[in-house]
């Protein structure tokens, strides 16, 4: 791996008042891909990339990427969560995208590096941490459209505090009812950027009718709610802790996944499967439905205190954050800031 560090370094913000995505550190890991195989992971500083005007991302947009976290205690120990996870799960992007998957190994390594090269960026306040963003790009330039056959790799780190603006408030969700994210045989399970970028108009329409998000539904009938694009969702019904089952339209999240063994673990029942709209309506009709809260390494844990569904506004726990939401939330950040003991080997130390 070649390191060239930067002469000078960037001044670092208020660690007390990060936000999401807005601060980027002094380094970056950047790889690329051409004739069949990848080149020599590189750390440099922080800069452009070269992507010509002709570049098949920009047209066809053949994009994928990551999220993942480093954590830092407050004796300075550094750790990562599930990391490997995350680039299996690119290269499963990859594949469905026809792009060139990664070399697990090496990358988590140059990824390691990078971290501890930047370990003063890692912020230690409560709610507070690296975020790392891997991405691949199709770099090679032409108009017909088929699969690229150069790639560039490269991840950027972010220090940053919580997701959505109002911290551990619980948001308001609103059951899309017109557009769709994702159909069976889609991308819908890949972290592709066109996910992302089909998803903005009814994240738009939701916000002028005083929501935070939007909770997408099945494309065929309309029916089951799936994820919120951002997060995983996750719902207590009669004290069940329930979540939508990987139908192949979901992003299959490591949080998500990590959730559902904790609570497991602890003793709670949970399912997953189909979830309708209508159980949803029926359950808080009838009191029973407690809790709803989504996961994702952006959005940790975060509680959900309103759903809106056509003309009917769902006020759940009284709007406030429900008591398996805020046991899994410290349960969770527990393991992952090294507070709690880590039975599952998800923890990976980096100093
Ligand atoms: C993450 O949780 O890491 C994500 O990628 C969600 C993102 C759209 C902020």
């Amino acid at each position: 791996m070649k390191i060239t560090l930067a002469e000078t370094l960037k001044q670092k913000p208020d660690f007390t008042k990060l936000g999401f995505g807005k601060y980027f550190t002094d380094h970056m890991l950047y790889m690329e891909y051409d004739d069949g195989k990848w080149g020599e992971p590189e750390i440099k500083p922080f800069s452009a990339i070269p992507v010509d005007p002709a570049s098949v991302v920009l047209h066809y947009g053949q994009e994928i990427f990551e999220g993942m976290k480093a954590y830092k205690n407050a004796e300075g120990k550094i750790t990562m969560f599930r990391p490997r996870d995350n680039i299996l799960r690119m290269n499963r992007s990859a594949k469905r995208l026809c792009m060139a998957e990664l070399p697990v190994d090496e990358v988590l390594e140059a990824i390691f590096e990078l971290v501890r090269i930047e370990k003063d960026w890692i912020p230690t306040d409560p709610g507070t941490s690296l975020y790392i963003r891997p991405t691949m790009i199709a770099n090679e330039n032409f108009l017909g459209v088929h699969p690229s056959k150069k790639y560039i790799f490269f991840v950027i780190l972010s220090p940053v505090g919580s997701y959505y603006a109002n911290g551990l408030q619980p948001t308001k969700i609103y059951v899309e009812d017109v557009f769709n994210r994702a159909a069976l045989g889609g991308t819908g399970e890949c972290k592709c950027g066109g996910n992302y970028a089909s998803s903005l108009m009814a994240a738009e329409v939701a916000k002028k009718k005083g929501y935070d998000q939007v909770l997408w539904m099945d494309a065929k009938e309309k029916k089951y709610v799936g994820e919120v694009g951002s997060m995983n969702m996750f719902f207590v019904l009669d004290g069940k802790v329930v979540t939508p089952w990987l139908d192949g339209t979901i992003l299959p999240g490591i949080t998500r996944d990590s959730a559902i063994k904790v609570l497991k673990k602890a003793g709670y029942v949970v399912e997953e499967r189909a979830v309708s709209i209508d159980e949803l309506e029926d359950d808080y009709k009838n009191g029973k439905l407690d809790e709803a809260f989504g996961t994702g390494t952006a959005a940790v844990i975060s509680p959900v205190g309103t759903i809106g569904y056509k003309n009917d506004i769902m006020t759940i726990n009284n709007g406030e954050m429900g008591k398996i939401t805020a046991w899994l939330y410290n349960t969770l950040t527990g393991i992952q800031y090294g507070r709690i003991e880590d039975d599952f080997g998800w923890v990976v130390r980096l100093n």
